[in-house]
């Protein structure tokens, strides 16, 4: 059984074995890449040509992760001059989208490497889709006030992300080890001594390092309804807090506006990008009223905070499971969204002729590992980009198409930062059996978590959560599932324990017992672990000058 079906499994898939396998020791390398999407191959093609010997780990095959399946595209303003866009406004659009909680110095230094890092991936080979006046096709999104999202393949941007870099990684003879799941950062206390994985079939390895990037992505399988892939199971934030590293902002969670209603209220399920209200489609109920009319002034192009806490209320007003996307005023729906179309088309919808039935879905986490802008985490070799990390980029709601920009241009960040402070690292030391984590029912978590984390929070229902999680049992961690189970257990009391601490609303965190949005709060939650050997010494530490 791969790790994606034990996954799908709960971790239950596989027997476990009665006596703990040897543990086998790879060759040391400078720097091990846990995840394989954009900001992970990013970073380790940057860090091979800066000399560093590197290995990078995935837990399933490579197109498996977040990056293969985003659709919308990358936002940049790649030419100023030619389009009347700027940089300064894309800042603006991500500084508004973000509701105060945005680092301003990281949104400026990582849009600003926008454009590069974008040519860099078309030296690579990128193929973005032409426009009919010379130059990129660009599109809109929610929050946007430009037409500045590239893409590539119509909606099918992460793919050829996906594809470019996974062909230089091949082209470079870059080390991949598929199909093994990290479930451990070692550590001195000077700071990173390698990683510790499992492979499928239960074997515990361990390669030496004297830097780990982590680079898993986000957290969608806490949900029971996500557009994330299974294998987006929250590890890599397991991983940094039992490392001793903070969370920072995982209280905001995006949620999509438009994921493709299949009838079924769990499981994954296809995204419906937001180009597709950029260039025309709009939101409307069961009796044809549009869902954004008063509500915003950017109207279906509101940030998605906005879509889809407005799409969740018409929902609880009207008794409807889904609303509709009507986007059948498009030329051409099938060429411009060949993903979308297929995906409607294999639930029974034209999106010609039918207005396409849509609901929110978990998507994204905005806050994650707190890096800075070298990806650094509080642990000396321990760094972390991509989704995994919170740079400051997104604050309270990402802005749409800023995060496979982020992962480029963070990747890069990171590789050139490991290259300059390359660390001699000791032998990792690893226990003798596996770690005991405590584990909770899974598909019991996603149930709870997708009302009671979702769009709309109070404190009874993170009481619900806590009692949960406090109910799981110890379990020695011996298969991939097993692991990714813990992982979304400590996740959920990460978050949990964030959005209680987080008394108000803001963004994509809607606390329907503290409805309004208090200057005081505008701040980062942190999150750690008293104990890094004990899930359940999880606290949200208050900083100095706190408010109540
Ligand atoms: C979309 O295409 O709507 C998703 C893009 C994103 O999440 O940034």
């Amino acid at each position: 059984m791969s790790a994606a079906a034990d996954e799908r499994a709960g971790g239950r898939g596989r027997v476990r074995p009665a006596v703990p396998r040897a543990l086998i020791t790879l060759a040391p390398v400078d720097l091990v890449v846990v995840g394989s999407g954009v900001a992970g191959l990013t970073a380790v093609l940057e860090a091979r040509s800066l000399g560093l010997s590197t290995l990078v780990v995935t837990k399933g095959d490579l197109p498996d992760g977040s990056t293969h399946w985003a659709q919308g595209g990358i936002a940049v303003v790649l030419d100023q001059a030619g389009t009347g866009d700027t940089v300064e406004a894309h800042v603006c659009d991500t500084i508004v989208a973000g509701a105060g909680l945005c680092d301003e110095d990281a949104v400026r230094a990582i849009l600003a490497d926008g454009p590069d890092a974008v040519r860099r991936l078309r030296r690579r080979g990128a193929l973005f889709d032409p426009g009919t006046e010379g130059g990129l096709a660009r599109t809109r999104e929610g929050g946007h006030s430009a037409f500045r999202v590239i893409h590539a393949g119509g909606d099918a941007t992460g793919e050829e992300v996906e594809r470019v870099l996974v062909e230089s990684a091949r082209a470079d003879q870059t080390a991949i080890l598929p199909h093994h799941t990290a479930v451990g950062v070692c550590r001195d206390e000077l700071g990173v001594t390698g990683v510790e994985l499992l492979d499928d079939g239960g074997a515990r390895v361990v390669v030496p390092a004297s830097a780990v990037l982590l680079a898993t992505g986000g957290l969608g399988g806490l949900y029971a309804a996500t557009t994330n892939p299974p294998v987006a199971t929250g590890d890599g934030l397991a991983l940094a807090l039992r490392a001793g590293a903070r969370l920072a902002d995982v209280e905001f969670v995006q949620f999509h506006p438009t994921a493709l209603w299949t009838g079924r209220r769990d499981g994954q399920r296809p995204l419906v990008t937001e180009a597709v209200r950029g260039e025309g489609g709009v939101l409307v109920d069961h009796t044809g009223a549009r869902v954004m009319a008063g509500v915003h002034p950017l109207a279906d192009m509101a940030p998605r905070d906005v879509v889809a806490t407005a799409i969740t209320r018409r929902l609880a007003d009207t008794g409807a499971d889904h609303v509709w996307l009507d986007a059948t005023g498009l030329d051409d729906f099938a060429a411009r969204f060949p993903t979308v179309y297929a995906s409607c088309l294999a639930v029974g919808v034209d999106p010609a002729r039918d207005p396409i039935p849509v609901t929110p879905a978990a998507h994204y986490l905005c806050g994650g590992i707190a890096v800075d802008l070298d990806g650094r985490t509080d642990v000396p070799g321990l760094y972390a980009a991509g989704e995994v990390a919170r740079t400051g980029l997104h604050g309270a709601n990402r802005l749409a198409s800023n995060s496979l920009l982020e992962g480029l241009v963070t990747g890069t960040r990171a590789a050139h930062t490991i290259a300059r402070e390359r660390r001699t690292a000791a032998a990792p030391v690893v226990a003798d059996t596996p770690a005991v984590r405590q584990l909770v029912d899974r598909k019991a978590l996603q149930r709870l978590a997708s009302t009671r984390l979702a769009l709309g929070r109070d404190a009874a229902g993170l009481d619900e959560v806590d009692a949960l999680l406090d109910a799981a049992a110890p379990v020695a961690v011996t298969t991939p599932g097993l692991a990714s189970g813990a992982a979304l257990g400590l996740v959920a009391r990460a978050l949990s324990s964030a959005a209680r601490t987080r008394s108000e609303t803001r963004g994509c965190h809607v606390r329907t017992d503290a409805p309004a949005t208090r200057e005081a709060w505008r701040r980062s939650v942190p999150v750690e672990l008293a104990d890094p050997a004990d899930d359940t010494s999880l606290r949200t530490p208050t900083p100095t000058g706190a408010c109540p």
